[in-house]
């Protein structure tokens, strides 16, 4: 049976491996495991969206949405030890492998869970994403209304999208539906995508 690195439970045993990356100079080694997405190396779109997306603010509550083995929320964790960090995925290795990342980084700020185990009432400053495009444009879409609307009201979202699998298009769409939508990169056929509420008035 095939499977996609967003199933809910992937059914072939865990195989661990390593994956090392380099955080304001620190090299961190994860867990990371088949059955996840780029369970063998950094994903060049996280490692575009590390080196180059606007750093988190050294308070406040992150998102990193669609969190896979925890590449992103470790790094966010890191960089803000004075934030809180929720790490979210549908996936249940995905979960399994952030919280074990970050306890083995000694990293208490990173709170992990499947998106319906988060208080509704949670405001986000920031939200960091290499978002599943895979899953389709609607439900790409669906998952992104959702979230964004949880924004504080100057809080941003920062997506790595790659421009082959429609980042423009994506940010047209952001824009239809009224929010800010600004490319702070284009590097190594990746954009950053920074989302804020419009300006009002
Ligand atoms: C492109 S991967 C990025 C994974 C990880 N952040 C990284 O950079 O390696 C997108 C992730 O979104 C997750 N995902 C898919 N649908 C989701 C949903 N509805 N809510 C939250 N996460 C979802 C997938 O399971 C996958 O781990």
């Amino acid at each position: 049976m095939s499977e996609h690195y967003f199933s809910s439970r992937p059914h072939s045993a865990p195989e661990a491996r390593r994956v090392r990356l380099v955080v304001d100079g620190r090299a961190v080694e994860l867990t990371s495991a088949s059955g996840v997405f780029s369970a063998d190396h950094l994903d060049r779109g996280t490692r575009v969206l590390l080196e180059h997306a606007a750093r988190p603010p050294a308070t406040g509550r992150l998102l990193d949405l669609g969190c896979g083995y925890g590449p992103i929320a470790c790094a966010l964790a890191i960089r803000a030890p004075g934030a809180v960090v929720h790490a979210v995925d549908v996936n249940e290795r995905a979960l399994e492998l952030t919280t074990a990342n970050a306890a083995e980084l000694g990293l208490p700020n990173v709170q992990v869970g499947r998106p319906d185990e988060l208080d509704a009432g949670l405001r986000f400053d920031r939200i960091y994403s290499n978002p599943p495009i895979r899953v389709g444009k609607a439900a790409l879409h669906a998952l992104l209304a959702t979230w964004l609307d949880r924004l504080t009201e100057d809080g941003a979202a920062h997506l790595v999208v790659q421009r082959n699998l429609g980042s423009d298009s994506l940010q047209r769409w952001l824009r239809d539906q009224g929010w800010s939508a600004t490319r702070a990169a284009s590097i190594q056929g990746f954009r950053i995508l920074d989302v804020r509420r419009e300006a009002s008035g």
